[in-house]
């Protein structure tokens, strides 16, 4: 089982990769023994490479971290070649890639499972660790979920694709506030609400934003940043959501564009334990895929 796509996994799914968060939180387990996991980079990456890094060695799994710039790659061999071998050594991949395709192209030849670790398409592990920071924060389940009222506010991009698919799946009392320039197309998203009007984050219980100029877009900085100004998370903006409203953000932020440093170092900020959890979902994550 790959994990490529939100899409890729259903709701059952998703609570057992929960249940497996949880059980890994209270004990250690070894449950990658002998298993060797490639990770493999096309962009640069903080929080996704180290926390998978160190969730593989503490799940006493191997790991392989190459940048793509180090493979033959880089000097034109074919994914398909370079994958049909990786499949003879490794267990495991974990790939960050500039095209979607990419992944594609790997999953034709390596038939072990294969996780995004962001593409131009989607960031799922990302919004796999952001629920469970929601009801974990909120201190709801997953099937009372839509109690939380959701504002997504910027670029619908990886991060807000991935989120959005599970806002469907779980059938969220989600909002997608984002410019028209850049809403996905209407027949993606048909159960969602998608807006570029800001009032909708009037009485919001958690509101995440992410970069205006994601990864591979830096020629459009200026026509984008034009348009998002008045997107930005603010203290203004915030005192329209409930008082207790808790904001996130995936990381990195360009502090001072998609939001400011007091809204981000405010104190219903939940970034930082946003980010830790990214390392405990992964290792459930992990767990679930790797022992079936
Ligand atoms: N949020 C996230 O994926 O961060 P990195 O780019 O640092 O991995
Ligand atoms: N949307 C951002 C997310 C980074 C984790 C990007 O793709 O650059």
């Amino acid at each position: 089982m790959n994990f490529l796509s939100v899409r890729d996994i259903t709701k059952d799914d998703l609570i057992k990769i929960f249940d497996l968060v949880k059980e890994y939180k209270n004990k250690s387990v070894e449950v990658l023994k002998n298993k060797y996991i490639g990770l493999i980079f096309e962009k640069p990456s903080t929080r996704t490479r180290i926390s998978f890094e160190i969730g593989i060695q503490q799940l006493r799994g191997s790991v392989v971290v190459l940048n793509t710039n180090e493979l033959q790659i880089s000097r034109g061999e074919l994914i398909k070649d370079t994958a049909s071998v990786l499949d003879r050594y490794l267990d495991g991949l974990v790939l960050r890639v500039n095209k979607h395709e990419t992944i594609l192209e790997f999953e034709k030849y390596f038939k072990k499972p294969i996780i995004n670790a962001l593409s131009d398409v989607e960031h799922p592990c990302q919004a796999l660790s952001d629920i469970y920071t929601i009801i974990e924060t909120k201190k709801v389940s997953l099937e009372e979920i839509n109690k939380i009222k959701f504002v997504f506010v910027g670029d619908y991009n990886n991060v807000c694709a991935s989120l959005m698919n599970f806002a469907q799946m779980l059938g969220m009392n989600a909002y997608f506030i984002i410019p028209k320039e850049f809403q996905p197309k209407k027949n993606l998203f048909k159960e969602i609400t998608i807006s570029d009007d800001i009032n909708y984050i009037k009485g919001a219980d958690v509101v995440y934003t992410d970069v205006w100029v994601s990864m591979g877009q830096e020629k459009e900085t200026n026509y984008r940043l034009n348009i998002f100004r008045k997107y930005q998370l603010n203290k203004e903006l915030m005192l329209r959501t409930k008082e207790d409203c808790s904001v996130m953000h995936c990381l990195p932020a360009k502090r001072g564009n998609e939001i400011t440093d007091e809204v981000m170092d405010g104190k219903n900020s939940i970034v930082l334990y946003q980010a830790e959890n990214r390392l405990h979902v992964q290792k459930g994550l992990l767990g679930y895929l790797f022992t079936r």
